[in-house]
């Protein structure tokens, strides 16, 4: 039995003072340690599943690639780099000659796509093309990728007779919804071609496990960051890009006033979502939609400010770099908080970073690697 898990739900005994609740988040918990733990004694078992990860050359697909690798499946990586970066993939390519296989290819590309998915026990598809601003710039390159790929995707992995596909939706589906937190059924308009792509996703896979019995979840990244995300380029998202702006003693302008928030989201978390879609066999948890998020919310003036904290220590200049504001950006929604309470009952989800413990790590990462 995970002592981590049974600490996790003794503090949420001592916040909530709901011993059931509590019992249960250790018990399914324990579940699921016993889960992997099974999986790593049956080693022939785990050696012989295979795991395709599109987009396993980006931000989060190397981050689910590396943690699979590191607990002994193969994974095939299939990527055509257009944003992703083979820096990301050389460290596994070395560590991993049998266990990694990279396919270079286009989730445009049916053959592709079916090649990719050849022999392949489930799917984590996280290959799109990402950022609103992109979408609004050239709607119709984000519409073939993140829409035609992704069928192509579904297609192939049906085809292939995968267990299940696991899919990156996104936050951006809630759209101009104003309620808040925001709960997985109540939905808005969305705000974006990229929003709407991510939305068809859902459509789409809902169909697909309706229509053809597919095992399909998507979960609903709410503004992740972590170790690799691309801080250059003009799409970087918020952290990487504040936090090399502050490197370099540059001011950051933040899009409107700053007091629009976010439920920025540490990659651990999302990699533990992730393994938990694909290693549930809870019924009901299949064919779901998640958020996958912290369930805390931080505005932008907060960020800046817990970034300059952060980064003083490693250089003490930072903390006088000020900060710029600029005109609110089309497309944004003003505030981001999940309810996380369905993967927590659904898969016994526990996120294990808060933001703030995220942000150390993450700030860590960069000021060592760039
Ligand atoms: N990062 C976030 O905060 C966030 C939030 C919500 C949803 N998402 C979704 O999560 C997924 C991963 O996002 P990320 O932040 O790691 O982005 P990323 O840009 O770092 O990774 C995307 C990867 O997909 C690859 N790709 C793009 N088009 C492709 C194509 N046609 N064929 C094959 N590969 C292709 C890219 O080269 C890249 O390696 C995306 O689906 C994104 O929409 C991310």
């Amino acid at each position: 039995m995970s002592s981590k898990y049974i600490s996790t739900g003794w503090n949420l005994f001592k916040q909530t003072h709901k011993w059931s609740f509590a019992q249960k988040i250790i018990k399914d918990n324990c579940e699921i340690c016993s889960s992997f733990r099974n999986r790593s004694i049956n080693k022939i078992n785990k050696i012989s599943m295979k795991i395709l990860v599109t987009g396993g050359a980006g931000f989060i697909g190397s981050n689910l690639c590396e943690h699979l690798l590191a607990h002994e499946y193969h994974v095939v990586c299939l990527d055509n780099f257009s944003t992703g970066k083979i820096e990301n993939l050389l460290p596994l390519l070395n560590q991993y000659p049998q266990a990694f296989r990279l396919q270079v290819g286009d989730i445009r590309n049916l053959t592709d796509c079916k090649k990719a998915v050849e022999g392949v026990d489930y799917v984590f598809h996280e290959a799109a093309l990402g950022s609103v601003p992109r979408s609004i710039k050239d709607p119709v390159l984000t519409n073939e990728v993140n829409i035609s790929g992704f069928l192509n995707m579904l297609i192939a992995a049906r085809d292939a007779g995968v267990k299940r596909f696991m899919y990156a939706a996104s936050s951006s589906t809630y759209g101009d919804s104003k309620s808040l937190p925001k709960v997985e059924d109540v939905i808005g308009k969305p705000l974006s071609p990229y929003a709407v792509t991510k939305y068809v996703n859902e459509l789409y896979a809902d169909v697909f496990s309706r229509t053809y019995g597919m095992e399909t979840i998507g979960l609903r990244y709410f503004n992740v960051f972590g170790r690799r995300q691309d801080p250059f380029g003009a799409y970087a998202a918020v952290i990487p890009l504040f936090v090399k702006k502050l490197m370099a003693h540059e001011s950051p302008i933040i899009n409107g006033d700053g007091e629009y928030s976010r439920d920025f989201t540490y990659i651990d978390n999302v990699i533990q979502m992730n393994m938990l879609a694909m290693v549930t066999t809870n019924p009901d948890a299949v064919n779901q939609v998640y958020n996958t998020a912290y369930g805390e919310r931080t505005t932008l003036n907060q960020l800046t400010g817990y970034l300059k904290e952060l980064l003083s220590e490693f250089d003490p200049a930072i903390a006088n770099v000020e900060i710029q504001h600029g005109p609110n950006r089309l497309g944004d929604i003003p505030h981001s908080l999940a309810s996380i309470d369905k993967a927590r009952t659904l898969l016994g989800y526990v996120p294990e970073y808060n933001m703030y413990e995220g942000l150390k790590e993450a700030v860590r990462w960069y000021w060592n690697h760039i």
